[in-house]
């Protein structure tokens, strides 16, 4: 067990009328003028949007809206927001979407109070010294940036898609109502299922025995496997989506993290194809896991028995059997709830020999870092696994 030290500070307002405090919430933290961000059309054909302006509006407080943010969010929507925010005068920033709107969001809070390029930071060029404060109305459950300290933005040009870390940019608050989420696709909803049991995933598969992280990660793998099937038979089910809801931020506020490092190759890989393929992250990661766990299991294959047993409900004796059947079952389980278990799978066709050569030399940064710690990747590896993933 490593030593930690634990910060989530973030507000959690869970319910079906959560959005009732919105502006007594923003006020609490001192925003006096709000920029609201949002994505494409879901949040207006919801009327979700509508609702909290009206919110705003009876509460008399100032608002500006921006919306435009695409799955994957791009570095030029933030910058926008920053010259806004600027002009406008804005001292809040309420995300209202997933994790692209918040990260997004992550980003324009960053930038406003800097007087550099806010890309310095996602770079490793400089580290945040303040931050506007924001809050996020969460639609989708799945990435878990409302209680994360991450944001993860896509440089226009080079398709660069880099993350930075900041305790500065947590969300002060997050409204949280299952049934803002009963309108997402099958599709989204599985991609979301994917990335909070990943989340959980990437911080199980350490070398350290953590007794009660670990046994906090395996209830949740538990729950969401268990879940996750359910909701997407029931997309009305209040329950079931509350269930995944609240599974996607305690995946991602770093409570299953506690006593480990984590590994995060696989979240590193993905990145380099949301950024080359626009695809949706929870997709990437299902497009890849199997491979990455078959490569790297003989670093502790003790590991993967157990999370096949205590999760998969595998009974196999021999760790190495168990192992191997564990990474099938989760391949079964991304088949059944229509997730890709390949790259083909994923964006319709074989990736070509060059665009597996470049996103790992992205993903390794030109061959100048490694990937993972349960398994450390060089450029080698991280290519392995990518062919490896297109078959
Ligand atoms: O744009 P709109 O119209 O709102 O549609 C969105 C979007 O197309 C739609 N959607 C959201 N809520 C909906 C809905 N559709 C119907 N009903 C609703 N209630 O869903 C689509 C996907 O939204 P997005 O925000 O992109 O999804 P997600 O939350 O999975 O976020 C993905 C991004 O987060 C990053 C990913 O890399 C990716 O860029 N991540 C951020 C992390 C963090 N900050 O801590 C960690 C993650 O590992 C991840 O890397
Ligand atoms: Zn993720």
């Amino acid at each position: 067990m490593k030593d930690f030290n634990y910060y989530a500070p973030t507000q959690v307002v869970f319910g079906a009328d959560a959005e009732e405090q919105i502006p007594q919430l923003i006020k609490s933290f001192g925003g006096t003028k709000v920029l609201i961000h949002y994505g494409g059309k879901s949040a207006e054909r919801s009327g979700l949007l509508q609702e909290i302006e009206q919110r705003l509006k009876d509460a008399a407080i100032p608002y500006v809206k921006l919306g435009g943010v695409v799955p994957n969010p791009r570095l030029s929507k933030a910058q926008e927001g920053i010259d806004l925010c600027r002009k406008e005068g804005v001292d809040f920033i309420l995300a209202v979407g997933g994790g692209s709107v918040i990260d997004s969001s992550k980003c324009m809070a960053l930038g406003v109070p800097y007087s550099g390029d806010v890309w310095d930071f996602y770079a490793g060029k400089a580290q945040a010294s303040a931050c506007l404060p924001l809050a996020a109305v969460l639609t989708i459950p799945a990435a878990g940036s409302e209680m994360s300290g991450g944001s993860v933005i896509t440089k226009d040009e080079g398709e660069l898609k880099w993350s930075y870390d900041d305790n500065l940019c947590r969300c002060k608050f997050a409204i949280m109502n299952p049934k803002r989420t009963y309108t997402l696709p099958a599709y989204q909803t599985a991609c979301g299922v994917t990335d909070i049991m990943m989340h959980t995933m990437e911080r199980y598969f350490s070398h350290e025995e953590m007794g009660v992280t670990d046994a906090l990660a395996i209830a949740l793998l538990k729950a969401v496997r268990q879940y996750g099937p359910m909701v997407l038979d029931n997309p009305e089910d209040y329950y079931l989506r509350s269930q995944i809801m609240w599974a996607g931020s305690l995946a991602h506020n770093d409570l299953t993290g506690c006593g480990t490092i984590g590994d995060w190759a696989t979240h590193n890989m993905e990145h380099e194809l949301s950024a080359l393929y626009g695809v949706a992250h929870g997709a990437g990661l299902a497009s890849l896991w199997c491979h990455w766990a078959n490569y790297v299991m003989d670093a502790k294959v003790a590991r993967f028995a157990r999370f096949a047993r205590e999760v998969m409900d595998v009974d196999a004796i021999d760790d190495e059997v168990a192992a191997r059947e564990g990474v099938n079952r989760m391949r079964a389980f991304y088949h059944s709830i229509g997730m890709p278990a390949s790259i083909p799978a994923l964006i319709g066709r074989k990736a070509t020999e060059e665009e597996l050569l470049l996103m790992a030399e992205k993903c390794s940064r030109g061959k100048t870092i490694t990937n993972g710690n349960f398994k450390q990747l060089a450029y080698e590896d991280v290519l392995s696994i990518y062919r490896a993933a297109n078959e």
